[in-house]
């Protein structure tokens, strides 16, 4: 199968990248400056003879889409619909990426994948704009929810707890909100696997198995690296104000994709990877 994946450069499509090369896959990457996808001329240029494309590509920077919605929807909205559509014209598989941010994050269970959107922010506004285009474009197209993402190839809250364990005794880390922390390198085989075994288009929850906060994350952070994890205080999400609401529970239902591992095995995987 020949591959396209958008956003090709980034934490997430890196990781998808390198996993299709070392499986011997034809992969092509394209970040913005070979591909912009806000334009459906340039997307149509690009996507020749794929059979599957993966879009990746998105605005991402949360809280900075409270003050540039339309940038963010130009690309979140208006450029995965460009995506999908192009994907009709040609036949190709799309998979798309999306975020537990469609959800309001206030349920006390975990999101099934046809739970109502309810964004509460700019960027899950312009993420769900992108949900609605795509499925109205091509429903064939596969749109994987994930969240709480970490990975070699990109800025990350992993990298941040470690850079501030260098720098301070103690750490005040959010512990009332819930979600599933995620390698990249776990999505990108979900991805995989969702396409080589032909599951039907609609939505998909791809994040890891088990449940943590961001204080639990981080005491497992430090206990991995041989620190002690006392040093990681628990705080509210007041104490912490964004200009982006967070949501309270990111916890997504698995019903019908791939198993992913738990989020503690993951990571102390990642870890042992990124010594080397
Ligand atoms: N990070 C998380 O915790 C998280 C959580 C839930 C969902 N997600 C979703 O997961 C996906 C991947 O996230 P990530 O963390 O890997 O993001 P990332 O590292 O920020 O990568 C996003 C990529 O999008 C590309 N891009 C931006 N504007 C573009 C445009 N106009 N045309 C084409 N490409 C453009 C950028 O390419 P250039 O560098 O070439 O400009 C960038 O490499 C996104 O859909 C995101 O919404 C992420």
């Amino acid at each position: 199968m020949r591959w396209l994946v958008t956003g090709g450069r980034g934490m997430f499509g890196t990781d998808l990248v390198l996993l299709l090369q070392e499986r011997g896959e034809d992969v092509v990457a394209v970040g913005s400056a070979e591909c912009d996808i806000r334009s459906l001329d340039a997307v149509r240029d690009t996507m020749r003879d794929f059979d599957v494309v993966v879009n990746a590509a998105a605005w991402t920077a949360v809280d900075d889409a409270e003050s540039h919605e339309p940038e963010a929807f130009a690309i979140n909205a208006t450029g995965a619909r460009n995506v999908a559509l192009v994907a009709a014209e040609t036949g190709a598989r799309m998979v798309h990426i999306s975020t537990d941010y469609v959800f309001d994050g206030t349920a006390t269970e975990p999101y099934a994948p046809d739970h109502p959107q309810a964004p509460r922010s700019a960027y899950g506004r312009t993420k769900a704009a992108g949900e609605w285009a795509i499925r109205t474009t091509n429903p064939d197209a596969l749109i994987v929810r994930t969240a709480w993402l970490y990975g070699e190839h990109g800025p990350n809250f992993v990298k941040t707890m470690q850079r501030l364990a260098g720098q301070h005794d103690t750490l005040n880390v959010v512990d009332d909100q819930i979600g599933q922390p995620t390698w990249t390198k776990d999505l990108a085989a979900y991805v995989v696997e969702l396409v080589t075994s032909g599951k039907p288009g609609g939505y998909y929850h791809g994040t890891s198995d088990g449940t943590t906060t961001w204080c639990g994350f981080t005491r497992e952070i430090f206990r991995l690296s041989g620190w002690d994890p006392e040093r990681v205080k628990p705080c509210t999400t007041a104490d912490f104000p964004r200009p982006a609401p967070r949501p309270a529970l990111s916890v997504l239902r698995h019903d019908a994709g791939p198993a992913v591992r738990r989020w503690d095995a993951a990571l102390a995987e990642y870890l042992v990877a990124c010594d080397h």
